[in-house]
């Protein structure tokens, strides 16, 4: 059900709007479609459910910004041309380790974005080949870039990719300096498929606005960074893992929860604009969640993440708040070693790929977005002289 507002303007007109632009319809799209009221999620066609258990995530890009799983060759090229730009460009590296290394690790990768962006030779043309391109190389270099924030952060030097690793691989060498066992790959990559798209999220809704004004790709990925980094949309992950370690302990969830639940505070990692039961990627990462926690003999997280789960539906199930994706990737990307701090840049590694597809799309048939508002504010004041007031 989506909550109208009713205003009235100093005319005395009464306006009805969607709070948030909850449920309008500002495009069409063949990217992605979410049925909340069933928790389902299909990636142009097919289920979120048969991507994560036989896809990876170079061939759910593939299909994301291109429209048709690619064939064994098709697979092949898109996979040399990603490692083909995996290294951080040396200019970029240089004012890297320039940066602040403990600044905020989304702002850092914005930053670095934008920068490439200046590296760029035609990043003012919108051809398919060019625009493609761009976002190719933008997938390809996130994770070093990330991983590079990560090092710098610990004081070490940054780890050059590996190309004979996949992606997700090597995104783990590249952050631990060692090459992960092939359950860990395993794990991320399917981490990375569950998080790249995700229709008119807020991230991606602010690329399509940025590159519907002709702009370049790097600005509005720079743009849909920044928006990502907001604890409401993917910097929930962090939030999660601080609740947990402020619970501490598998005895005081019930107490904590309920606390906060009682004052009105937000659980992170609970509840979603589109799904109103359970996010089917939170189903998927759980499973994870449990077995890595079997696997490292570390069952914490995973208890207290499904403790919590399960107060919250107890308590705030009929009002549909249920986990989201967020929720049971913190204690996934914990058993796999990463830091908090790049959390929310592992989200942005896999969504680059949702923003590219949809990037694309916009620019194939681009409209402007402009909305509109209602004007609350005077409408017959006069000018006041400085001297007056
Ligand atoms: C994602 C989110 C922003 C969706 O918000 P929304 O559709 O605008 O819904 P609202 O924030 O208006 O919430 C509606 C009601 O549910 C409650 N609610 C929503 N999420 C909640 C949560 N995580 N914990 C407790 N209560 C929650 C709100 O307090 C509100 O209650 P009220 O009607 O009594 O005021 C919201 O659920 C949230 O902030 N979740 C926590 C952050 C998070 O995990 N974000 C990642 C999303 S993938």
């Amino acid at each position: 059900m989506v909550k109208k507002r009713e205003v009235i303007d100093k005319s005395g007109n009464k306006h009805s709007f969607s709070e948030g632009m909850a449920g309008v319809i500002a495009t069409t799209s063949e990217i992605c479609f979410i049925n909340g009221a069933e928790g389902k999620l299909i990636y142009r066609g097919v289920p979120i459910e048969d991507l994560a258990e036989k896809s990876t995530f170079e061939e759910t890009s593939y299909f994301l910004l291109y429209g048709e799983l690619p064939t064994q060759k098709e697979l092949h090229e898109f996979e040399k041309r990603l490692k083909k730009h995996r290294a951080i460009p040396a200019t970029v590296l240089d004012v890297m380790k320039q940066m602040p290394d403990d600044a905020n690790t989304m702002q850092t990768l914005r930053t670095v974005v934008s920068l490439m962006g200046l590296y760029e030779p035609k990043n003012d043309e919108h051809s398919v080949k060019e625009t493609s391109g761009e976002v190719e190389k933008l997938i390809a270099v996130f994770p070093t870039i990330v991983a590079a924030i990560q090092r710098l952060r610990e004081g070490k030097e940054p780890v050059a990719p590996d190309n004979s690793l996949s992606h997700a691989a090597n995104l783990i060498y590249m952050v631990t300096g060692e090459k992960p066992d092939d359950y860990a790959a395993r794990v991320l990559d399917v981490c990375l498929i569950l998080h790249a798209e995700h229709g008119f999220n807020a991230s991606t809704f602010t690329s399509r606005v940025v590159i519907s004004t002709l702009t370049d790709v790097y600005s509005a990925v720079t743009a849909a960074i920044g928006s990502l980094r907001g604890p409401l949309h993917g910097g929930a992950n962090e939030g999660v893992m601080h609740l947990l370690d402020e619970i501490g302990d598998l005895e005081s969830v019930e107490k904590v929860i309920k606390n906060k639940l009682e004052t009105k505070a937000k659980i992170m990692g609970f509840g979603h604009r589109v799904y109103k039961v359970l996010d089917p990627r939170a189903k998927i990462l759980s499973q994870y969640s449990k077995r890595l926690a079997e696997i490292t003999g570390k069952q914490k997280y995973y208890a207290m993440s499904k403790k919590i789960e399960e107060i919250m539906k107890r308590e705030v199930g009929d009002r549909g708040i249920y986990p989201n994706v967020d929720f049971f990737s913190a204690s996934v990307y914990h058993y796999l070693g990463f830091s908090l701090e790049i959390y929310t840049p592992i989200f942005a590694v896999s969504r680059i790929s949702g923003w590219g597809a949809h990037i694309m799309e916009q620019l194939r048939e681009n409209r402007l977005f402009r909305p509109t508002s209602v004007y609350l504010g005077d409408i017959d004041r006069k000018y006041m002289a400085i001297s007056d007031r």
